[in-house]
Parts: C-alpha cells; structure tokens; sequence
C-alpha cells in the first residue's frame, strides 16, 4: 500500500506548479518506501534515495523562486522549514551511503509526517500570493 496520497482535499494548493510537482515527489517517495520495505537491493534503495531528494531540492527552490518572485511575506518561515528538511535528508543520504544508515519504515513515516503538515500549513499558504 502507498505510503501517501494525494488528494486535492488533503494536499490541493490551488497552484498549479507545485500540485504538480507534489504528486510527482509523493510518487518517487512511494517509490522508495516500497522498495526499502520490500527488501529490494540496497543500491536500488540508494539510487531511488539520491533522485528523490534532488528532486526535493528542485522543488523547494522552485517554491522559494516563486515566493521570492511575489515578495511574498512568509518566505523566511518557508524556507528555514525547507532547510531544516533538506538537512535531514543530506545527513541521512551521507550515513546510508556510508553503510551507516537504512532507509527504514520510520523514515518514510517521518517524511510523511513532515509533508502532512508541510503543505497544508505552509504550501497552502502562498496560494493567493503566488496567484496574485
Ligand atoms: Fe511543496
Ligand atoms: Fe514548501
């Protein structure tokens, strides 16, 4: 079973760009939960793990292209929370390619977690900004 779906309900922004770029991350991230949990080889994981975080990075700094873009006020509070995330992931990509880490069912659910909250608090919240 997929890890996270997206539904207009739970995740719609009312942007275009970014519905589309989250359902393209919601699918590389089940992606990678399948196969961690599925016990498919670890370079497959690794492979899946580096393309889904650049991926993330591409989209967060699109995010913050197009808020900066609108002057948008709450672009400082966005952007600390994409860092944070993306300082998550860099440590964990470094550890798991070092032999140090797994990508385990906690990590999935922490990344679900992290967007559950992240795009109707934060994402949602450039919707009239960025439609302006
Ligand atoms: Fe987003
Ligand atoms: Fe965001």
């Amino acid at each position: 079973m997929a890890l996270i779906t997206w539904t207009a309900g739970q995740f719609g922004t009312n942007v275009g760009f970014a519905d589309d770029e989250h359902k393209i991350l919601f699918d590389k991230l089940n992606n990678l939960y399948d196969l961690a949990t599925g016990g498919a080889d670890r370079s497959a994981v690794g492979n899946q793990l580096d393309d889904l975080i650049s991926y993330v990075v591409g989209h967060f700094a699109h995010e913050e292209r197009e808020m900066l873009a609108k002057d948008f006020n709450g672009y400082t509070a966005h952007k600390a929370e994409h860092e944070a995330l993306i300082g998550i992931c860099a440590g964990l990509q470094t550890k798991f390619h070092a032999g140090e880490a797994e990508v385990t069912e906690e990590v999935g659910q922490m990344v679900k977690g992290w967007l559950d909250h992240h795009i109707p608090t934060f994402d949602m919240a450039y919707a009239d900004a960025l439609n302006s």
